[in-house]
This record gives C-alpha cells, structure tokens and sequence, in this order.
C-alpha cells in the first residue's frame, strides 16, 4: 500500500504543476451545466464543478484543475478514483461475459459469494444494485423471516428505523424516513413502518417489545443525518435488545460499511454480529452500482425462487469487481488508513475558529463539522471548491469530509490547509 499511496502523491504532484488553468481561457463549465439543466431532471443542486477525470485521491474538471475530492461519491470510491486493479478486471471480464441473467448460472458468482461469505462470516449473500436495493432487500426477509419463523401474524410485521435514517430513495425507503424532504409529496406510503429517535434505548426497547415487530434497521453512524455518532454502548445493547424480543438487527452499512470508518464494518468498532448487514457503494470501489445483503441461513432460506430478485444482481462483471474491490481493502490495509488518517484530519479540525465551526465529529474518515448558523455552509463548499477541495453541505449546517481512504499524511494536511484557510476567510 506504501508504494501506491506514494507512487500516488508523487503522481499527483507531478500534475497539479501543469494544471493551473492560464487566467485568459474562458472556462467550459457552463455549457455542461446547462445542458445538465435543460436535458435532466432537476432532483440534484451540485456544486458548480464539472468532473472530467479522476485519480486516487484527486479529481480534475474540465478545464483542467485539480481538486482533492472529499466526498469520494458519498463513500463509494473508498479505493480511490479509477484504481488500476479495479479498471483491470472490468477490462478482463467486459471481454469475457457481463450479464447472463439468474435464468443462468454464471462461472463468477459462486466464487464471490464464497470470497464474500467467507471474508464477513454470514451463510449466504444476496447479491443487488444499489445501495436502497440491498436494503429494501433487507426488508423484505425481515417480513419473511417475521412470518415463517417469528410466527407474526399474516401481513402484520412491523419494522423499526431511527429517526433521521437515510437508505435512499425509494417508495419503501422514502416510508421509513423522517425528512420531510425526502417523503413530502409521495405518499401514500407504505405501511408497518415504525421510527424511534436515534441513539435511545428506551424507546427502542418500548417500540420492539411488541410481538408483531420484525426488525429494527439502523445506521451505526447516520451518513446522511450529518455523520452522527451514537453514545458508546448504543450498538452493543441494539444486540442485547433485539436479541431479548427475538427481533433481527439490521446494520445499514452501505456508507459506514468497507473501511470507511477505520474498520471493515462500523459495528467492529463495537464487535457486535447484526443479524443482517446490507453493503453496497464501495462494494464496486465507485465503478459500478453493486450491492450485497448478508445474512445466516435461517433468514436468508425463507426466500425461494422467484420471490425476490434483479436482472443485473450477481452478474458477472460485478461479481469481479467486488471481489477486487474487497481484496484492494484488505490488501492496501484501507481500514488501518482509515483510521490514521480520520485521526490526523480530526484532530486538525478541531482547531478550527469556533466562531465558524461549532462542532467536529465522525469517526475515522467519515468526519463531518457543523458550522455556525451565522454562515452559510453552501458558500463554504463554493469557496472549498475555488481553493481546490470539493465537499459538499447536508441538512444546510453540516459539511461531511470522506476523502478515499488512500489518502496520505501529506495530501490530509494539504487539505487542511484548504479547509482552514477558506473557513479563516469568513471570520
Ligand atoms: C446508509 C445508506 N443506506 C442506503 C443508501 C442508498 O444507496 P444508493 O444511493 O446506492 O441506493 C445510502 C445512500 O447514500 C446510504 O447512505
């Protein structure tokens, strides 16, 4: 991992010295920008940068300038952009078979369901596409193994969430979530959906007391919420409880998940055994939609065939490109990084003016800081952007800083010296 991280940063230096765009070219975002606007649907407010290309840690738009990408897709480029291992088996296989559908068996799925299986200690996996996939997935055994095993009554499950979840954008992940910006105006919505506050064991404990409960689904750090950490403890006694009502723990990993904390899978921070684990985002290192549910036989097995399924789901592409992906965390110690480093950029930020940062959280490089209601987080990301670091605001307040886990000592403190120079320039 030494050898790439440095043959990286060397690479990188080399180019940001020719990337300085010369003052007199007009730059080409705009004409992309606004073809965005007019052809697409206007459900995303990026920050104005237009992304041509992208390397480890780095990103470059189209008129030349790098930038050091800390939101890396939101967790899913954890590897890094474009990793060499990643763009070498997606050219080996795209030559070999991409998709056959599950009418078929494929030569690759077997393997990676084994490699998977093996590498996070559950009997089975369920290979999907997305992120909200492997969770409505998660879902939906929950409902089955409520009625086949726990004996819930017929069309009667209920599940539990936390307050402030984020598992995407569906009908069914949309029923769950407490944002009125994500449900608003879609309903009506889909029934047995029960939320508690995050981080609160009494009400969890009164919520899933009841016999007609499922699952509880949660996030061991919510992303999406603002990268917020639970009390020490939360997690463990999640297990207790769900454990004592006979209820299934199902950790949403799909951001935390794959290193992005500082271990393989955020609840190891607080080694504890979900009864199911849904991952996705880096399961593809950022090269393609590939997602995972992993659970034991006893809830796996309630599925039969032709009850759940996706066209794309274990197709053979994918199937190579996570098992390379994974094999790149392990191999490149992407969790120990992780770790370091989350260390090293937190304890920077902490040193940031109060009068602009009020608060500094996360765990390993899932770090978030709350800015003073007095500034506005979006002309924060603006100015990031000019000096050369894209990030990007959630819930107005709160920027998230989740660089790849490749990151170096060298490429962190740069950026800290982006981050503290732009937040200085609004004292
Ligand atoms: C915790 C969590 N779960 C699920 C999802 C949904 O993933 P996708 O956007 O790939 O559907 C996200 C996306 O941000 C997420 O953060």
């Amino acid at each position: 991992m030494l050898s790439r991280l440095s043959s990286l940063s060397s690479r990188s230096l080399a180019t940001s010295a020719c990337s300085i765009r010369p003052p007199s070219t007009e730059s080409k975002a705009p004409n992309f920008i606004e073809r965005e606007k007019k052809f697409g649907a206007h459900n995303y407010k990026p920050v104005p940068v237009v992304i041509d290309r992208g390397e480890g840690v780095h990103v470059w738009d189209v008129d030349g300038k790098q930038y050091l990408d800390f939101l890396s897709a939101y967790s899913a480029v954890n590897q890094g952009h474009c990793h060499p291992r990643l763009l070498k088996v997606i050219q080996e296989q795209a030559k070999r078979v991409t998709l056959t559908s599950r009418a078929f068996y494929n030569s690759s799925l077997g393997e990676y369901e084994e490699f998977i299986t093996s590498l996070f200690k559950y009997d089975k996996v369920l290979p999907m596409n997305t992120g909200v996939e492997a969770c409505e997935s998660a879902v939906k055994l929950a409902r089955r193994w409520g009625y086949d095993v726990k004996g819930i009554p017929k069309n009667e499950a209920k599940i539990v969430f936390a307050e402030d979840n984020f598992w995407g954008r569906t009908i069914a992940a949309v029923s769950a979530s407490t944002d009125p910006e994500s449900y608003g105006g879609f309903g009506p919505f889909v029934p047995g959906f029960e939320t508690v506050p995050y981080n609160n064991l009494s009400a969890l404990e009164k919520a899933i007391s009841d016999p007609k409960v499922a699952a509880f689904m949660v996030e061991p750090i919510q992303g999406e919420a603002g990268v917020v950490v639970p009390d020490a403890g939360y997690l463990k006694s999640v297990r207790e409880l769900c454990t004592k009502y006979n209820v299934l723990f199902i950790a949403d990993e799909v951001q935390t998940g794959l290193a992005r904390t500082g271990k393989m899978l955020c609840v190891d921070h607080d080694a504890v055994r979900p009864d199911i684990v849904t991952l996705g985002k880096a399961l593809s290192g950022g090269t393609y939609p590939i997602s995972a549910v992993l659970a034991d036989d006893e809830i796996m097995l309630t599925i039969k065939p032709g009850q759940h399924g996706s066209t794309y789901g274990g197709n053979p592409l994918a199937c190579k490109i996570a098992t390379e992906a994974l094999n790149i965390i392990v191999e490149e110690k992407l969790a120990e990084n992780s770790a370091k480093q989350g260390e090293r950029l937190m304890s920077k930020l902490r040193t940031l003016p109060k009068e602009v940062v009020t608060t500094v959280r996360g765990r390993g490089l899932l770090s978030a800081i709350v800015i003073n209601p007095n500034v506005d987080a979006w002309q924060v990301c603006l100015r990031l952007k000019e000096n050369g670091l894209l990030a990007k605001n959630t819930h107005g307040d709160i920027i998230r800083f989740a660089p790849p886990l490749v990151i170096t000592d060298e490429q962190v403190d740069q950026a800290f010296e982006i981050i503290q120079k732009t937040l200085f320039s609004f004292v």
